[in-house]
């Protein structure tokens, strides 16, 4: 299905695109990927640039003729390009997400124009309305339809989400443009970045810190999901979605922060008073996703139990990281992206 297709993966040195590269290249595609490097690392793409399995274009989509000429001979674009950041990213800066609107805009446009067959979205859990996703005590899991009048989207961010959701729908019924888009829900994994949660928590038992600071009361919900999980999911709706639907990528495992936090600390050997910054963003108090769209359309159920990840992401992060250099970026990168 995948052998010799040529597709274009906008953000592919991020995170979750670098990864989505490489089970791209696993199953035989020719990728080529565009990105900035404005929060992408080019040591992600690293191994497949050196063997000359993929090709890099590093430019901002947004500047004139960047995007138009990544989609020559393109068949299926991954649109995961993206201005993001973790929760104090997105409680605490607007106008950088207002961005995507134009960025997102401008991608399914080009795409379309150049007569690419099919278009996946990166999309997110935060399209979900706030007010469903506020009371910690309620067992609440989101289904797809719930996104719906009135919207109620979580920041800029979320609306900047929200808008191509409903672009690639339109496109779809009015121009036949093959489209999906996929609501990742915080996702972890090797490669993250301390600016989410699980990889802040695992940087602040690398660096020893004491007290341990947790953001809010630490009662929040969250589904962290498992890059390789998303990474699969999101393949699988390339394969079989065609309308524009979206779809729930996250694990139904509740966990609450103090929870992920205490695991951190004993998979770490650390012992440290915890101290709850009550300040600080929290985001939404609850917020779980519903999978069963995906298992019914993608026969997709995510694979990673939260403690598999989490023992896994930390080996990783213990294994690569040097200690002086994530203290002089983690307070900085907690806000920033
Ligand atoms: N990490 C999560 O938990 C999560 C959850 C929901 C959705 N997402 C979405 O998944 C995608 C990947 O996120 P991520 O967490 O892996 O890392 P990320 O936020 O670093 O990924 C964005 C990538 O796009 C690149 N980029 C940004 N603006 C660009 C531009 N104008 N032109 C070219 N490249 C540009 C960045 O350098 C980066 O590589 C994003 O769209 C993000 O919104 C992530």
């Amino acid at each position: 299905m995948w052998k010799n297709r040529r597709v274009l993966v906008t953000g592919g040195s991020s995170f979750i695109g670098s990864h989505l590269v490489d089970a791209l290249i696993e199953r035989g595609a020719k990728v080529r990927i565009v990105d900035d490097l404005t929060s992408g690392k080019l040591e992600n793409i690293q191994a497949r640039l050196a063997a000359g399995q993929v090709e890099f274009i590093q430019a901002d989509l947004r500047e004139p003729g960047i995007t138009r000429a990544a989609m020559q001979d393109i068949q299926v674009v991954f649109h995961l390009a993206a201005d993001h950041g973790g929760r104090g990213y997105v409680d605490l800066h607007q106008a950088g997400p207002a961005s995507n609107l134009f960025l997102d805009g401008l991608v399914i446009w080009e795409a379309q124009k150049a007569g690419v067959e099919k278009v996946v979205f990166a999309s997110s859990g935060c399209v979900y309305p706030n007010f469903l996703r506020s009371n910690p005590d309620e067992e609440v899991y989101l289904t797809e339809d719930v996104v719906k009048p009135p919207y109620d989207a979580d920041n800029m961010y979320g609306w900047a989400k929200l808008m191509p959701e409903l672009t690639l729908q339109a496109y779809h019924k009015e121009y036949g443009l093959k489209a999906a888009s996929c609501r990742y829900f915080t996702v972890y994994g090797p490669r993250g970045v301390e600016n989410h949660a699980v990889i802040a928590m695992i940087a602040r038992a690398f660096v020893g810190q004491n007290p341990f600071e947790v953001w809010g009361d630490g009662s929040q919900i969250r589904n962290w999901t498992y890059v390789d999980d998303i990474v699969n999911g999101t393949i699988l709706a390339a394969e079989k979605i065609d309308d524009g639907t979206a779809i729930n990528l996250g694990t139904m495992e509740r966990v609450q922060v103090i929870d992920a936090v205490r695991m951190v600390l004993e998979y770490t050997n650390q012992q440290a008073e915890i101290k709850f910054l009550h300040d600080m963003p929290t985001g939404p108090l609850n917020r779980v996703a519903d999978n069963s769209l995906a298992k019914k359309l993608l026969d997709w159920e995510p694979q990673v139990l939260f403690r598999d990840g989490l023992q896994r992401t930390i080996e990783w992060y213990f294994s690569t990281k040097d200690k002086e250099q994530v203290k002089a970026i983690l307070e900085g990168m907690l806000t920033e992206r």
